[in-house]
Parts: structure tokens; C-alpha cells; sequence
């Protein structure tokens, strides 16, 4: 391609944190952007809500903004739309109505693309068009491209990460800083990691959105993400931080899928799911702190993998949607999920609960009286859970306002080795009916040093 190559040009809808990061650094590398693809890329309609909004960042040279979508979809010259609003039903009518009259589009826009990626995907196919959408999952993590070109060689056995930024940096915040939870989400919304409705992030809905496109890509399959099993970090405690970390783990928000091995991929049963998980402080998924993000790959060819880097923040976001714009730019060929339009219409088969195994850490506040260790125990075992260790702390308090006994509590901390997923649900109904048991139990996922899918 000469250098004479006409402009790409772009309709750009969206002005806010990602959109203005990528005006920013489309500005910052005109040169290098010309030296890699041999035209220059130029932003020519900016969509937004409010024409009357002060802006963080000047607008591209000659581009005018608009609040009328059509502004964008109907100017011929305008080859890609990128999409950088957000939400799922508008976003959703622009991206389509972009495909069909024949634009390619680039998102960031990890919602809608759960909900309805599998049409979009098909319709882009169809038109043979890029819908790219690099940025939409762990933000300046090369995540899609990796699952999606340079890891086609493998059969991807599980992969397991940390997706949301926002969450990692709230728990980072309580647990390093000591800062409550209401004041770390402020922190975050400040800095433009969280969604514009941030119980996206913390209810852990942001990172199943993201789970799902991570499974399409890694095994061609529709998990339908409104069945997942997703707990968000609102239960995660300052004590739990604290427990957590006498045991040797930090609590992270962890997403992760595992696929049984059969000859076809869309075959293999999956479990997947989003929730708060104790891990260990020798992984280095427990080391990743703040807006950081990280997932570890696991494959038949290429043994374990981890990609670790920003994954919120507008530059960081930016640079990912640039790089889709680049590969448009450049004539590449569209592949927008790595597989052909047949296996899209396969629809995950869910791996239920009683096959799903994990260790698990148990938080009990129970009476301070003797025989209270042995009853609980004796509930662990009729469900077949073997404890690990058991921490019970000398701190005798009150008990716990509106609680059925008048006598002292203490927290019980325990680990188990691993147990089913639909045991521990049983036994902790028991526990939680049960006289000695004064509270609602605690309970979360452990990435234990022996777990496969940890190390
Ligand atoms: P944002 O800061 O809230 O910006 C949204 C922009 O879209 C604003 O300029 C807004 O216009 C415009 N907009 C919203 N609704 C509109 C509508 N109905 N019609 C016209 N314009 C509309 O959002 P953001 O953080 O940049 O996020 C954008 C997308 O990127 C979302 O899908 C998000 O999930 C995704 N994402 C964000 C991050 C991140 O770190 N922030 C990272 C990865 C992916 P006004 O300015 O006039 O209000
Ligand atoms: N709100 C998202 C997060 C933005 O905090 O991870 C990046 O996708």
C-alpha cells in the first residue's frame, strides 16, 4: 500500500472516556499510524448526547459533532463506524444499521456483544465486514487477537482471570489501603474505569459479559451469559480481606471456563462462571493490583499463558480500538471470532453444578460454647467435605444484633479441600439452619496451590 492511499475514514460515536482517548491518540501517532498502514486516519462525525458538554480533549481536525446517529450512517465517505457509547438497545440499531449499509465497525462494547454478538457476528459474516472488538474485554490486553489468531493451534483447555478493572481496584483499594468499598467505587468512577451504571462492574455482570465472548472465541460456542453463575464483590468484607490473608490469599473477582476435552470443541461440557475467589499469594494472578487486569490461557500445545496489563482507563481502552482500526486500514481480510458461521449457532452445554468441584473458604459466626467445632464438622462430613484447616479466633463478641442466642460469637475460618459446588450449597443451608450458627455463612472459591487451574 503507497503512501498515497486515500484516508480511512471514521464516524466516531461516542465522546466520553474512550472516545476522547482515541482522538487523543490517534492525534499523538498520526506519523506511526501512516508508517504502518500507508494512509492516514481521519475522524470525520463525532456522535454524541449533548452538543453543549465542555469536552476533555479538542476535536480532530475538520470533524464536526452531531447528536443525529444518520449524520454517521448515512455519509458514504464514512468507511468504519466506531462505536463508543455504550448501552445495549441504541448501540445495538447503530451497529446493525453500520453493517447493513455496508461499514465496518469496531466496539468496545462488551454488553451488547453477550446479548447480541451472535447475530451481529453473523450479520457481519454475511456482509463480509469487520466488526472488531478488541477492546472490549481487559482493555489494553491483546486478549481477542491472542484467543482468536495466535493461540488457533491449540485446543484450549480452561482459561481463568481477573476482568474487571474497576473490582480489582476496589479490593486492591480495601485491601492495601484499608479504604471502604463505597469510597474505592468512587475512586474508580473518577478515574473512568466504571461502567456508567457501576453495578455492571461490582455485581460482576461486566466480567460475565466478557467471560462470554472470551468462551465464543475459545471454543466457537453461545454460553448463554444470563445462566452463568456470577456473584459480584458487594459481600466481600474488610475481615474477609483480613482472614484471607493470614491464610496466604488475596481476594479477587475471577472469571474463568473450563471446557471438557472432546474431539469437538463445541461438544466438551463448560463450566464458567463470575465470583470472588480466595487465591494464593504464590499466583501471579494475586499480585495483579488496581485497574489491572489478567487472564491465564491454558492449551494443549502451548501449556500456560499470561497476558497481564491495563483493563480500564480511556488510553489504555484506545489503543486497543486503534489497533482494530489498523487492521481495517491495512485490507486485512474480516475474521471476526476465529470460527466459520456453522459453529456459531452451537449453544454451550452447561456442566451442572454436582460435577463442579472446587476447595472452598467457609466464614462462620457461631456460638462460643463447647461442641459447637464438632457439630460443624459433623455437617461438613455428612456432606462429604473434608476440612483443610480450621482457624477459630479467640475474639469472643457480641452476637450479632436481631441474633437468636444471647451468648458470645467468634469467628470460625475454614478452608476444605476440594468439594462440589452443590455440597457446599447443601451444607452451608444446614449450617446456616442450624442453633450454633448465628449469621448468614460466608463462603467463597479458593485458588488453592494445588489446583490445577491456578497455577
Ligand atoms: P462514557 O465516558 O460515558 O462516554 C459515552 C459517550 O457516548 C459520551 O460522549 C456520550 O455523549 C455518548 N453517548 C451516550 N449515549 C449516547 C446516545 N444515546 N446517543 C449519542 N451519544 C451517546 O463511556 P466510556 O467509558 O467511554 O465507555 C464507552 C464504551 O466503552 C462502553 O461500551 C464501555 O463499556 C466500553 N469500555 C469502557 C472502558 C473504560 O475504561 N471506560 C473500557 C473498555 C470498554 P455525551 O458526552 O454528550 O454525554
Ligand atoms: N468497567 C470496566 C472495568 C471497563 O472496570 O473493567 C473495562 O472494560
Amino acid at each position: 500500500m503507497s503512501d498515497k492511499s486515500p484516508p480511512l475514514v471514521l464516524g466516531l460515536a461516542g465522546f466520553g472516556t474512550v472516545g476522547a482517548g482515541l482522538v487523543r491518540i490517534l492525534r499523538e501517532n498520526r506519523d506511526e499510524i501512516i508508517a504502518r498502514t500507508g494512509r492516514e486516519v481521519r475522524v470525520k462525525r463525532i456522535l454524541v448526547r449533548d452538543l453543549s458538554r465542555p469536552r476533555s480533549c479538542p476535536l480532530p481536525e475538520g470533524a464536526l459533532l452531531t447528536n443525529k446517529a444518520e449524520d454517521l450512517l448515512g455519509d458514504s465517505e464514512i468507511a468504519v463506524l466506531v462505536e463508543l457509547i455504550g448501552g445495549v438497545d441504541q448501540a445495538g440499531s447503530i451497529i446493525r444499521r453500520a453493517l447493513e449499509s455496508g461499514k465496518s465497525v469496531v466496539t468496545a462494547n462488551k454488553a451488547l456483544l453477550a446479548e447480541q454478538g451472535g447475530s451481529l457476528f453473523e450479520l457481519a459474516e454475511k456482509k463480509d465486514l469487520h466488526l472488531g472488538y478488541e477492546a472490549a474485554v481487559c482493555g489494553a490486553i491483546p486478549i481477542i487477537r491472542t484467543l482468536r489468531a495466535s493461540l488457533a493451534g491449540n485446543r484450549i483447555d480452561n482459561l481463568l482471570g481477573i476482568l474487571n478493572g474497576t473490582c480489582n481496584f476496589i479490593l486492591s483499594e480495601m485491601s492495601e489501603k484499608g479504604q471502604d468499598f463505597a469510597s474505592a467505587l468512587n475512586n474508580a468512577q473518577r478515574l473512568g474505569y466504571a461502567e456508567v451504571d457501576p453495578s455492571l462492574d461490582v455485581d460482576g455482570l461486566d466480567a460475565a459479559h466478557k467471560l462470554a465472548l472470551l468462551i465464543r472465541l475459545a471454543w466457537g460456542i453461545d454460553y448463554p451469559y444470563k445462566n452463568m453463575p456470577v456473584e459480584g464483590i458487594s459481600g466481600v468484607t474488610q475481615a474477609d480481606i483480613r482472614y484471607a490473608h493470614e491464610f496466604g490469599y488475596r481476594v479477587k473477582l475471577i472469571g474463568y471456563a473450563r471446557s471438557e476435552a472432546t474431539k469437538d470443541p463445541a461438544e466438551g461440557r463448560i463450566e464458567a462462571g463470575v465470583c470472588p475467589a480466595l487465591v494464593h499469594e504464590k499466583f501471579l494472578l494475586a499480585r495483579v493490583e488496581g485497574a489491572y487486569n489478567a487472564v491465564r490461557i491454558e492449551g494443549n500445545a502451548c501449556g500456560s499463558l499470561f497476558l497481564h496489563g491495563r483493563g480500564a482507563g480511556g488510553l489504555p481502552t484506545a489503543g486497543s480500538v486503534l489497533a482494530d482500526i489498523l487492521e481495517i486500514a491495512r485490507g486485512a481480510t474480516p475474521d471476526n471470532t476465529g470460527f466459520p458461521l456453522r459453529r456459531r449457532a452451537t449453544v454451550a452445554r452447561v456442566k451442572p453444578d454436582t460435577d463442579c468441584f472446587s476447595p472452598w473458604y467457609i466464614r462462620l459466626t457461631v456460638r462460643d460454647k463447647p461442641g459447637v467445632l464438632r457439630d460443624v464438622a459433623g455437617i461438613l462430613a455428612d456432606n462429604s467435605i473434608s476440612i483443610a484447616e480450621v482457624n477459630q479466633k479467640g475474639d469472643t463478641g457480641e452476637p450479632p444484633a436481631g441474633s437468636r442466642d444471647g451468648g458470645g460469637c467468634v469467628p470460625l475460618l475454614i478452608m476444605t479441600h476440594s468439594a462440589p459446588v452443590a455440597g457446599i450449597r447443601t451444607a452451608l443451608i444446614s449450617l446456616e439452619n442450624s442453633v450454633f450458627v448465628l449469621e448468614k455463612p460466608v463462603y467463597f472459591r479458593v485458588l488453592a496451590r494445588s489446583a490445577n487451574a491456578a497455577s
